[in-house]
């Protein structure tokens, strides 16, 4: 089933769950260390935001419950059962509610493990209430037999459960996730002989529809651990002593059971987001839809149901990420969007690093050394010049990076650039055709709809280019070529650095397409001369955090803002509201100021706050005829203007507060001008008593979609 078709059966659901696995084999740790690898894996995934959580770990050792002499559990205090706790709110209060159970059940926080299976996951309602029930892990029967935490909807889940409760189960939640572990005991009781667990698994694969990462764990194999996964992503971090050993075969599979592999040590994580992972290890797997993953024997193995014989393993790559733990850190800041807003001259200077050629040539042929390289285009910069249109498609923030950006594109290259919104484009079958180059702009490269519409785009045959901020994601993945923005991890729900390194990424491929062009070269010259001056001007424009913390004690109270601009700084009135509504939670709207006495110049009285954005590019003499006319409505304004702009500085005068950015090339004064909207929406959502990086109903990675 392809990525279309999978998410097409899904209802609206903003998925926000994290799932989180830790396995040992022939490493000795105790049930504490266990314990809190898990918790420290969920506090991991928080930033995606969660309203319950849950743990599961063995209570006994998996490879010395193998002793007893037919190789049956050896059942210690009476239960081979896992331990199993699950608590509505934040991880700490899970943490607190597992001490109380260890301590109820007599069980030691020293004693050691050998050998552990621990899964973990933090819930975001869909299908039920947050409640103890309904959070994960879900388990098949009252003793256990199967775990399971699940990321996704089963979008099937009503046939299954009707057709279990049929066949005489009881369920307990009512969440689609129960029918999983219910579905695993279902299809080992009819099995006529024991199969290796993945292969099990893969049966009750089967089954399933919608778009899930699943882990399982089960009493009947001990110290084995599966995941699978169909359209949400998962990541395998591993951390062995030796080479490694990995599984080939079921055969091996089971020969590994008896002894090969007995003396090795290995660790391994699973994961729905790498930023639980890397801190351990920097060795990843990235798993592909349709994956098994079988951890066992202290090897891993992975199967695809996809796949010609389901028996052998899949080959797939072991990458060593580049992400360093400090990145995932708040690095002394309070909070993530502050310091993401804080790195930006460091993420645009990375987004640059090693494409850009800041000084001009002095002499000789310049065509002979160009200034911009991006290695994604090399190949594919003649059929992206020589396309129909270009077509842009984005969701949210990295739409508003396109809109920034169009202009600059339009201008270098003279080709016709649309702009769509993923969902849109989807909602009405927009024709594309197999001369058209779609660019697919995303910071998490997960995004369903921008993911739709890259399959969309692929069935009708255009070239489909990536500009992502994550190696190895979907749309990275899935695209024909592109740039990843290399602006480092973004964990704050509302995207900041993103945006910027979005605007020079698509400002740079602008660039490169422009370059054989001798009437582009003076303005070419000009803004590449200008990037290399970019995280300067930014980190001056950071300067104004404390007038934006100032100016967020001014506005704590307003219900309502607006921010109004033409040109390329629709976009950045537009991206300073969404800012504004998304983690502020204040009413907001972007105006292009060119529709103002089309509608919005109703709402203006002297009680409205108005933002102006009014810098010198070739908008500054309409929008200073902007500023006279809301003046006349005796607005109350505040105007976004360039250091040492006369004109602008006069409006001080008439009661307008100035907010002074340095002044850049038209193409990148938006990178600038949106840093001190950035600082205010993030003030004001400090000054309200907001969750910054986890504004409430919101996701960073939207990873379903509505039904097309
Ligand atoms: C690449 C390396 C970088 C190295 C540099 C040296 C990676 C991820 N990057 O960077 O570590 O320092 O070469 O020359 O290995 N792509 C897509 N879709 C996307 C994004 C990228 O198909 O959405 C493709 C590109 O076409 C390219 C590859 O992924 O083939 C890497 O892209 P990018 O990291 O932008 O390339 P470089 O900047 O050349
Ligand atoms: C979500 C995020 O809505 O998705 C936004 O909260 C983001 O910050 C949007 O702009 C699009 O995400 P992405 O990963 O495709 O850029």
């Amino acid at each position: 089933m392809s990525l279309l078709n999978i998410f097409a059966l899904l209802i609206q659901h903003a998925v926000m769950c994290g799932i989180f696995a830790y396995y040992t084999y022939n490493v000795k740790k105790d049930l504490k260390q266990v314990l809190d690898n898990l918790f420290n894996g969920l506090k991991r995934l928080e930033y995606r935001g969660y309203d319950s959580a849950g743990i599961a770990v063995d209570a006994v050792d998996p490879l010395m419950s193998l002793s007893a002499a037919d190789g049956s559990i050896l059942e210690e205090n009476g239960t081979s059962s896992p331990l199993i706790v699950k608590e509505v709110g934040k991880v700490s209060q899970l943490e607190k509610l597992t001490t109380e159970t260890i301590a109820k059940h007599h069980l030691e926080l020293d004693r050691l493990f050998q050998n552990q299976v621990g899964i973990a996951h933090t819930r975001w309602a869909t299908h039920g209430i947050p409640s103890v029930v309904n959070s994960h892990p879900h388990i098949s029967d009252p003793s256990a037999q199967f775990t399971v935490v699940h990321n996704g909807i089963i979008t099937n889940y009503k046939m299954l459960k009707d057709f279990l409760l049929k066949q005489g189960e009881q369920f307990t939640s009512d969440t689609d996730t129960e029918v999983i572990p219910k579905l695993c005991r279902f299809v080992y009781d009819r099995l006529s002989e024991k199969v290796p667990f993945p292969k099990l698994v893969m049966e009750v694969m089967k089954k399933l529809e919608g778009a899930y990462a699943v882990l399982v764990k089960s009493v009947h194999y001990p110290g084995e651990l599966v995941a699978c996964k169909r359209g949400s992503p998962m990541i395998l971090g591993v951390r062995e002593n030796t080479s490694g050993q990995r599984q080939t075969s079921f055969k091996q599979l089971h020969e590994a059971g008896d002894k090969k592999w007995r003396d090795e040590a290995i660790e391994c994580w699973v994961a729905s987001d790498a930023s639980a992972v890397v801190e351990h290890t920097k060795r990843v797997i990235v798993l592909e839809d349709n994956d098994v993953l079988h951890l066992a024997s202290g090897g891993y193995g992975i199967y695809n149901t996809e796949q010609h014989d389901v028996e052998e393993a899949v080959p797939r790559v072991l990458l060593t990420l580049q992400m360093e733990v400090e990145q995932i850190m708040k690095g002394g800041y309070e909070h993530y969007m502050q310091k993401e807003i804080h790195e930006q001259p460091e993420s645009l200077l990375q987004t640059m690093s090693g494409r850009v050629k800041f000084q001009r040539q002095a002499v000789g042929n310049p065509y002979l050394s160009p200034r911009i390289k991006l290695g994604g285009f090399a190949e594919s910069a003649h059929t992206i010049k020589t396309s129909r249109r270009l077509m842009f498609i984005a969701c949210g923030t990295s739409y508003h990076a396109c809109l920034a950006s169009r202009q600059t594109l339009e201008e270098l290259c003279d080709m016709p650039v649309v702009l769509e919104l993923a969902s849109d484009l989807l909602d009405r079958r927009c024709p594309i055709f197999r001369d058209d180059a779609c660019v697919f702009v995303s910071q998490s490269g997960e995004t369903a709809d921008t993911l739709m519409a890259l399959e969309y785009a692929k069935d009708r045959g255009a070239l489909c280019v990536g500009i992502t901020n994550t190696v190895g994601s979907a749309i990275s993945r899935l695209t024909h070529c592109g740039m990843h923005l290399n602006a480092g991890y973004e964990i704050g729900v509302a995207s900041t650095k993103a945006y910027t390194s979005m605007i020079v990424s698509i400002t740079m491929m602008a660039l490169q397409l422009s370059e054989d062009s001798i009437g582009k070269r003076e303005k070419r010259d000009q803004i590449i001369d200008e990037l290399g001056q970019l995280p300067g001007k930014v980190r001056s424009a950071l300067m104004l955090d404390e007038m934006m913390m100032q100016l967020a004690l001014q506005l704590k109270e307003e219900h309502s803002l607006m921010f109004f601009a033409r040109g390329r700084n629709y976009a950045t009135a537009l991206e300073a509201a969404l800012k504004a509504k998304e983690v502020a939670l204040i009413h907001s709207e972007g105006i292009l100021a060119g529709e103002m006495k089309h509608g919005p110049l109703a709402l203006v009285d002297e009680k409205l706050p108005i933002i102006v954005i009014a810098t010198k590019d070739g908008m500054h003499k309409k929008m200073d005829s902007v500023i006279q006319q809301l003046l006349a409505r005796a607005a109350k304004l505040l105007i976004v203007c360039n250091e040492g702009d006369e004109v602008m500085t006069a409006y001080e005068k008439q009661g307008c507060q100035l907010i002074k950015v340095p002044e850049t090339v038209d193409a990148l004064q938006p990178v600038i001008n949106i840093i001190p909207l950035q600082l205010l929406s993030y003030h004001l959502t400090i000054i309200r008593g907001h969750n910054v990086d986890q504004p409430r109903n919101l996701a960073k990675a939207v990873t379903t979609s509505e039904e097309h």
